[in-house]
């Protein structure tokens, strides 16, 4: 099971880098590109099978997960997948918007690094 567990930590940080990188190739000219919504979707499809694996004690030698962490997770992610949704069509998404969604997504990367 560590391989699949393994293997969809990659799927993660992948996701990841579709939102976070999309987000700095737009930085000078801020719109929704196609893929953060498939990065968005990614992040919560993946981190919940993550969860559900750890939670389920499939895979061994983890740490128990800080509930905490990832409810702020799940939250930051969600406000994330519901603007890129709703902008994903459009092509008059205020600046402000996209700098939300990348802000977001980093600091959910941070949360994931810096918080035990
Ligand atoms: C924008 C959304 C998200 C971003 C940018 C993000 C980013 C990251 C990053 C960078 C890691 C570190 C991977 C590692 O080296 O171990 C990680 C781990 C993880 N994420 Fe996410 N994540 C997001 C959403 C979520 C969601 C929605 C969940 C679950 C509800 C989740 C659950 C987890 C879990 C369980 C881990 C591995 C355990 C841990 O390190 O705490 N993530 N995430």
């Amino acid at each position: 099971m560590e391989i699949v567990y393994n293997l969809v930590v990659v799927l993660h940080l992948v996701g990841m880098a579709i939102i976070v990188g999309g987000y700095i190739a737009v930085l000078r000219a801020p719109k929704i590109l196609p893929g953060m919504w498939h990065g968005a979707l990614t992040q919560l499809v993946t981190g919940l099978a993550l969860v559900g694996m750890r939670e389920s004690g499939a895979v061994d030698g983890e740490e128990p997960l800080n509930h905490a962490k990832i409810g702020v997770k799940l939250v930051v992610a969600l406000v994330v997948a519901v603007l890129v949704f709703r902008g994903r069509k459009r092509t008059d998404v205020p600046a402000g918007t996209v700098h939300a969604i990348g802000g977001l997504a980093l600091l959910n990367v941070l949360v994931a690094a810096v918080w035990e």
